[in-house]
């Protein structure tokens, strides 16, 4: 009986080890002249640059920087002091992104997504990802209208700075996998469960 119980709990770790469940949120704020901006509260004046070129030191290879940037997206990062202490990854109109598992977006042609976005541990609470998030959304894309951005559902500290940056949930998302293969992929949206990839497939016109 004992061995029986050991058995059946090896079998169920192994089960539930082979299950992923992530859930998400994706979020939109209008950009352009019209959409009203928060203030970055650091003392310190921020400087924002795109950064085409691959340098020593950036947290990615070079190869994966190269993909990234051929795949049509750009980095941002904020420098303070000429030090670099904060980024983001933003996919330009037309590219298509993984978004989780296998859910995916093509951005809209007015559009930009951001992703991949995190500040140096000894700045964080500073206002910096607001200042970067403030500035792409200000500066980067002055004929788009929409910006898009997908946040885990658990990320507290991402999620109240998305929202204090102006943008807001347009729904939430549930993937789950079993042994790397989809078992199902669900949205929800103004209260109706939909398959999830619907959801993201709409995006792309929405611009
Ligand atoms: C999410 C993240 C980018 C925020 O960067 P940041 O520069 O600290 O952001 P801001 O200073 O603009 O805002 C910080 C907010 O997060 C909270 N926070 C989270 N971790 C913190 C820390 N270690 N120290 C201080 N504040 C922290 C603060 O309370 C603040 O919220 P509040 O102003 O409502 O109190 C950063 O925590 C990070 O790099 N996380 C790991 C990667 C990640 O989650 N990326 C986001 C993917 S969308």
């Amino acid at each position: 009986m004992k061995t029986l119980r050991r058995w059946s709990g090896v079998i169920k770790r192994r089960v539930l080890g082979l299950c992923e469940i992530k859930a998400g949120i994706l979020l939109s704020r209008p950009v352009g002249a019209a959409a009203a901006e928060a203030c970055p509260e650091s003392d310190a004046v921020p400087e924002i640059k795109s950064t085409r070129e691959y340098r020593e030191g950036l947290p990615w290879s070079e190869p994966e920087f190269l993909r990234r940037t051929s795949a049509g997206n750009v980095l941002y990062e904020l420098f303070v002091e000429g030090q670099p202490v904060c980024y983001g990854w933003v996919a330009e109109a037309g590219a298509r992104v993984g978004v989780l598992h296998d859910l995916h977006l093509v951005v809209p042609e007015r559009g930009f997504y951001v992703w991949d976005c995190a500040t140096s541990p000894a700045f964080r609470g500073k206002g910096y990802f607001l200042a970067l998030l403030t500035g792409i959304n200000h500066g980067a894309y002055p004929s788009a209208t929409l910006a898009l951005v997908a946040v885990d559902t658990g990320n507290g500290a991402s999620r109240r700075v998305l929202a204090r940056a102006g943008f807001r949930p347009m729904f939430s998302y549930v993937s789950a996998r079993l042994a790397k293969r989809p078992l199902f992929n669900l949205a929800l949206r103004d209260g109706r469960l939909v398959a999830a990839q619907r959801e993201f497939d709409r995006l792309e016109h929405l611009a």
